[in-house]
């Protein structure tokens, strides 16, 4: 780990965690990760804007000790979740007159999962200011985005704002600032897609109160700090918009053939009709690339076989992610093969999307016997034509 100047006296401390491959036993990381620490030396008082995740506490600590951080006051925690708590009870060992300054939810979580004892806490409100001498911090509550504890710290004297998850990118690299924007872009999209974009409603809130604010610099502790802040604000604004694209996802698999016939003639048919598609076979596909085509699709299609008494089990998953992810989805429609029994597939499908259920409008089935036939290509053509009349035109932004 080594310090790099972001600011006047403002250093960015980046652990990069080149090799994790998932977070939370959950989210996929493709490209790895990284744990941001900000040391800011005021004129009278040196804090640290969150800590980094256990394995990178000795790093940490001896960048520190090579900046000649003798004597550390605060350590702001703007999130409690481990990745950037993880080093506050060494830093309270190495530093024990510093105090960790954070809000009343925060602190709770931290005391609970690190047992930070009582005294070593500045409690703050939103809006509370915490004078450093030269440089001022000002704390305002952002809470669910992603934790209920969630803040950010700005600093008015130069503009910069320290926002933790928020706003962040999984993304392991050497590159201080976002100067590849096409490749961060495509990391602050899938990350948003799998943390934050549940918390859709909540953040769009939050993205009206920073429109009042001066900012030049935003610096989140997962990836590159964005010396272009409107970059990854309008990203924000457009991801939690409820205008939806052009775009349909099919969620699929396939046993005999059956169901993939009919998805390759759906895609087809759509594609003719110039509506944008991307599949994906759940059997092994990256559920991080699945969770960021929801961020802006329009309208989703499950084609799934019937496996036992429902859907085969990667679509049930497929289903149940994106009803937990929230996405502004506009459409959904289920489509899939049987070979006896019935028509089980659409009910079990769109029953694990409840907390959709009010804004999603749902098209008609399409569930046919063995291989597709002709009356069962018309039933995909009609469905075709549905899909391409709320999606014109092709590749553009639409409300559905
Ligand atoms: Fe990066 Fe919610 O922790």
């Amino acid at each position: 780990m080594i310090a790099r100047e972001i600011k006047r006296e403002i250093l960015s401390l980046v652990a990069i965690d080149w090799d994790r491959r998932l977070f939370d036993e959950l989210v996929p990381l493709p490209e790895g990760t990284t744990y941001n620490s900000y040391l800011i030396r005021g004129s009278e008082k040196t804090v640290l804007i969150d800590t980094t995740y256990s394995p990178f506490i000795g790093e940490l600590v001896d960048v520190l000790k090579r900046e000649g951080v003798s004597k550390l006051d605060y350590i702001v925690s703007n999130h409690a979740e481990g990745d950037h708590s993880g080093a506050i009870p060494t830093l309270l060992e190495l530093y024990p007159e510093a105090k960790v300054v954070t809000n009343t939810r925060c602190k709770g979580l931290i005391s609970e999962a690190l047992l930070v004892a009582e005294d070593k806490f500045i409690e703050v409100k939103d809006g509370d200011t915490l004078s450093l001498g030269d440089k001022t911090l000002e704390f305002m509550l952002m809470p669910w985005v992603h934790w209920p504890d969630t803040m950010v710290t700005y600093v008015p004297e130069d503009r910069i704002l320290f926002t933790c998850d928020f706003f962040g990118s999984h993304l392991a690299s050497s590159d201080l600032f976002a100067e590849d924007e096409a490749r961060v872009e495509d990391a602050a999209k899938r990350y948003y897609a799998e943390i934050m974009m549940p918390f859709r409603i909540h953040i769009k809130k939050h993205l009206k109160r920073l429109d009042a604010l001066a900012i030049e610099m935003i610096a989140p502790s997962h990836g590159p700090v964005y010396e272009r802040p409107e970059f990854i604000l309008d990203l924000y604004r457009q991801w939690v918009s409820d205008v939806a694209k052009a775009e349909v996802v099919i969620p699929c698999v396939s046993i005999y053939e059956s169901t993939s016939l009919m998805v390759t003639y759906l895609t087809d048919r759509l594609m003719e009709r110039g509506v944008r598609v991307q599949q994906f076979n759940m059997v092994d596909a990256d559920t991080g690339e699945f969770a960021k085509s929801l961020v802006e699709a329009s309208t989703v299609i499950f084609a799934s076989p019937v496996v036992l008494a429902g859907p085969h089990p990667d679509i049930v998953s497929a289903a149940y992610l994106m009803n937990a992810l929230r996405p502004k989805t506009k459409m959904v429609g289920v489509m899939g093969s049987y070979g006896w029994g019935g028509n089980i597939l659409s009910k079990s499908i769109t029953g694990l999307l409840d907390g959709l259920k009010s804004q999603v409008a749902y098209l008609d089935p399409v569930l046919i016997k063995g291989l597709p036939k002709q009356q069962d290509f018309a039933a995909l053509d009609v469905l075709a034509d549905a899909i391409a009349r709320r999606n014109q035109p092709a590749g553009e932004l639409v409300e559905v």
